[in-house]
């Protein structure tokens, strides 16, 4: 009598968090789930990537994402202490538009050890913002801040996404450990505004510089940037996928 009421229990208990569950965690319609037994898994995860693309770039208020087209960044850190150019840098207020034209171009998955890896091409990125600049370029000491703008064409991202299950409201998800991001890119055009060194002619020096090094700055550059672009996607997908149970993307049968 004791454990049919116990069992009874534990049914309503179940049903009301499924209930409950189904009710917090509903597939939203821009998601096309690809099936975990797929062969072609790959190019399902790709195609729903791209499919999802105008909604990632307006923000997907469901998966708490902010949008992406403009991309809006608090702050980003940067610091380079090998090579020629050994700068911290700090960039703030930060615009980025561009990055909601993104094209997945190939993915390649392991979803039993939670890996993707996928290959990204971005025809435009143009950035604008704040920046604060010490170090040395050259061995030249440089100390500067004021206002940048960047613009970057025909970018090609790898990015290395490593998953770790995440257990909430009775629902398993796929939180975001690691992304490890390289880049390369056709073409870069920097201009800054020193509020330091106001004389025009220093000001234009810099950008004249900037610009004519621009390929060796990037390369220089490549890993500081690389790592805070991929803590900054982290951060974006893990809130995205820590709110989309894994059942609502990968199907198990
Ligand atoms: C993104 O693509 C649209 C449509 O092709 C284009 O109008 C827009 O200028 C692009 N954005 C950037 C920053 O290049």
């Amino acid at each position: 009598m004791q454990s049919t009421t116990a069992v009874r229990c534990l049914l309503a208990w179940s049903l009301m968090v499924v209930t409950v569950s189904a009710a917090l965690y509903e597939r939203p319609s821009y998601i096309h789930p690809c099936r975990r037994n797929d062969p072609e898994i790959n190019k399902c995860i790709r195609n729903s990537l791209n499919f999802v693309r105008p909604y990632v770039a307006r923000g997907l208020p469901e998966l708490k994402t902010p949008p992406l087209e403009p991309l809006r960044i608090e702050e980003l850190a940067m610091e380079n202490n090998a090579g020629a150019v050994r700068i911290k840098a700090l960039f703030t207020d930060i615009v980025a538009l561009g990055a909601g034209n993104y094209t997945i171009k190939e993915v390649r998955s392991d979803l039993k050890k939670l890996r993707i890896d996928m290959s990204i091409g971005i025809p435009r990125v143009e950035t604008r913002g704040k920046y604060e600049v010490i170090g040395n370029v050259l061995l030249l000491p440089v100390r500067s801040n004021g206002e940048f703008w960047t613009e970057f064409s025909d970018i090609t991202a790898i990015a290395k996404i490593y998953g770790k299950p995440v257990e909430r409201d009775g629902e398993s998800f796929m939180g975001i450990e690691k992304i490890t991001v390289d880049f390369t890119m056709k073409n870069a055009r920097f201009k800054v505004k020193d509020h330091v060194n106001t004389q025009n002619v220093l000001g234009e020096a810099i950008n004249q510089f900037l610009n004519q090094n621009a390929n060796e700055l990037i390369q220089e550059m490549r890993p500081a940037a690389s790592q805070s672009i991929g803590k900054l996607f982290r951060k974006f997908l893990n809130e995205a996928f820590t709110n989309l149970p894994t059942r609502l993307w990968l199907l198990e049968d």
